[in-house]
Formats: structure tokens, C-alpha cells, sequence
């Protein structure tokens, strides 16, 4: 496995000198997956495949215990600053999912161009317990990626471990994810004719994660008092940008619901998520009642 594939050049180099292992790639860029994937059609490859997730979201929902041989994370986004570590791949949480999801004595195998992230990972991976670190000189290969082609000539060093899955993991299985029967929504009475309201962006926690409510706009066209409130849903493994809208419905109440914008993969956070953008309302237009939660 590889994850954050970039334009696949390793990947397609790695599947064609091993014509007989089977790989995938996680990325979560479009333009990333784009470009490997007219990579891996024009070379002819048929041994990868490639998957537009989130690594831990992907490692959890998608492959069983023990069952993959090798991670490989080549130049991740550093995040340096201090408030955006939390973005980092190479977190506890992920350290878990990867430890699960490899074989025993398997390794995720981290190259980067930033001391300070290769630092940070090993004092990580330690912490966990579940991953001997080993010292090693990188791989030739790795030098041919290219982010590793952009640092190396700019003269950037170059810094390579391995972490070796102590095979300790528990046998962690994520509960799958739930068949949704009726989607998030709440049921107000009331109309929003004309209301005006001050909003300012919240975050609030719920479940595991946060939902942050950005922003509200009122549409225009489809329905003339048609609330759409932009949200950020975060969980530890999938961050999702979402719709809520609230609109009459025809027996002239008016329904708080998900919209399929975005695709929602409903989890507690993004009930939530329906939950917070509901108390908004009844915050903010005062003659609204609630009616039903269903959520
Ligand atoms: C700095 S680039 C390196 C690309 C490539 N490995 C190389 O060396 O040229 C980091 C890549 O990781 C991807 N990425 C970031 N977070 C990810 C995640 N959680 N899961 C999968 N890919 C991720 C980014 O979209 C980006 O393409």
C-alpha cells in the first residue's frame, strides 16, 4: 500500500518490478488520482489499484486484520505549524489503524524531507508501543518520487525509517458502517418568511469528532426561504464538507435535513452536525417550535 501516491510514479515503478504482489494506493486529491490513474492505463499496469480515501478512514472501512505486507508514506505533508499538527498523518490514530491492518513484523516504510516531522513520528510511533523503529538508509526507489526529485535538488537532505508492526495490535474491527434507514433531520414548526439573523461561526464537539458551521446563505430560485448552512464535519478518520438545509415543506412545516451534496456518510458527529444547525435555528428565529428530532 501506499498512501498519498501523488502522481504514482513510485507505485507504477514499484507494481511493474513485482508483477505478482498486488498493490493500492490511497490518495485524497482528484488531480493526484487523476494523473496515476492515466499513468497506471498508459503503462498497461494491472496490478494496482488505486482509491480516493482518507489513509485511516480507507484502512479501517476496507481491509481486515494482518492482511496487507507494506505501507509506504513517501514526502506526507509536513503541516509545520505548531496549530496544524493536528493534521498530520503519522498521529496515534492512524498508527493504530495501520498496526491492525498490516501483518506482524510488516512496515510502514516513511520518507520526508523534514527533520522535524521525522522527529515528531518516531517520538509518535514509540509512544504507541506497537512498532520497533529501525534505522535504515532509504531505498533508491524513493529517490525517483516527485517530491523527493524537488527536495534533493534544491540539495535537501532526505530522512527514512521504518516501523516495524510488532503484530499487537488488537483485533480491532471498526463497526461497519451503519445502513442509514432514515436520513438526519428535525421537524419545526413555523416558517422562515423574511427572518433576519446575526451568525457567527461555531465549532462544537459531538460524538468523536466536531462539526464547524461555517457560514448560512439564504438561496435564491428553488424556494424563496431555503436556508443552506455550509458545515465541516470531523471525525478521527473522514472530514466531510457538507450541506444542511432547512425548507417548508409541503404541509408547511419546516424541515432541518442533510443534503446529498457531498455525500454524506452519516456517523454520530454528522447527526450532530443536524443537531447544532436545529438549535441554531431555534436560537436564532425565535417562533420556531420543535416538533420532532430525528437524528
Ligand atoms: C507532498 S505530497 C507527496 C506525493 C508523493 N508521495 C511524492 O513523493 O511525490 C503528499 C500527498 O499525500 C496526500 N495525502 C495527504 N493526506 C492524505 C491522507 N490522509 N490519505 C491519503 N493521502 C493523503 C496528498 O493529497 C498529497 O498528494
Amino acid at each position: 500500500m501506499e498512501v498519498g501516491f501523488g502522481d504514482g510514479r513510485y507505485l507504477t515503478d514499484q507494481a511493474k518490478a513485482a508483477a505478482n504482489a498486488r498493490f493500492v494506493g490511497l490518495e485524497i486529491s482528484g488531480t493526484s488520482l487523476y494523473r496515476a490513474a492515466r499513468r497506471v492505463r498508459r503503462e498497461g499496469i494491472t496490478n494496482i489499484r488505486l482509491l480516493k480515501v482518507g489513509a485511516q478512514f480507507g484502512l479501517w472501512h476496507l481491509f481486515g486484520h494482518g492482511e496487507i505486507s507494506s505501507i509506504t508514506i513517501n514526502f506526507p505533508d509536513p503541516w509545520p505549524k505548531e496549530r496544524h499538527r493536528t493534521n498530520r498523518l503519522l498521529r496515534h490514530s492512524f498508527l493504530e489503524a495501520a498496526s491492525s491492518r498490516l501483518k506482524p513484523l510488516a512496515k510502514i516504510k516513511l520518507a520526508t524531507d523534514h527533520f522535524e516531522y521525522v522527529v515528531a513520528a518516531e517520538e509518535e510511533v514509540r509512544a504507541t508501543e506497537l512498532f520497533d523503529v529501525i534505522l535504515t538508509e532509504p531505498p533508491k526507489e524513493v529517490f525517483g518520487t516527485k517530491y523527493a526529485q524537488k527536495w534533493t535538488s534544491l540539495g535537501k537532505p532526505i530522512y527514512y525509517r521504518e516501523f516495524e508492526n510488532r503484530g499487537i495490535a488488537k483485533q480491532i474491527s471498526r463497526p461497519s458502517l451503519e445502513r442509514v434507514k432514515v436520513m438526519p433531520h428535525a421537524i419545526l414548526k413555523g416558517t422562515l418568511s423574511n427572518e433576519t439573523a446575526s451568525f457567527e461561526k461555531s465549532i462544537q464537539q459531538y460524538a468523536d469528532g466536531h462539526v464547524i458551521i461555517h457560514e448560512v446563505a439564504k438561496t435564491i430560485g428553488v424556494s424563496q426561504f431555503r436556508w443552506m448552512f455550509r458545515v465541516t464535519v470531523n471525525d478521527p478518520e473522514l472530514v466531510q464538507q457538507l450541506l444542511i438545509v432547512a425548507h417548508p415543506r409541503p404541509d408547511s412545516n419546516l424541515i432541518v435535513r442533510l443534503e446529498t451534496f457531498g455525500d454524506p456518510v452519516i456517523t454520530p458527529t454528522v447527526r450532530g452536525a443536524v443537531h447544532a444547525v436545529t438549535e441554531w435555528l431555534l436560537d436564532a428565529v425565535p417562533s420556531l417550535v420543535l416538533l420532532e428530532r430525528n437524528y
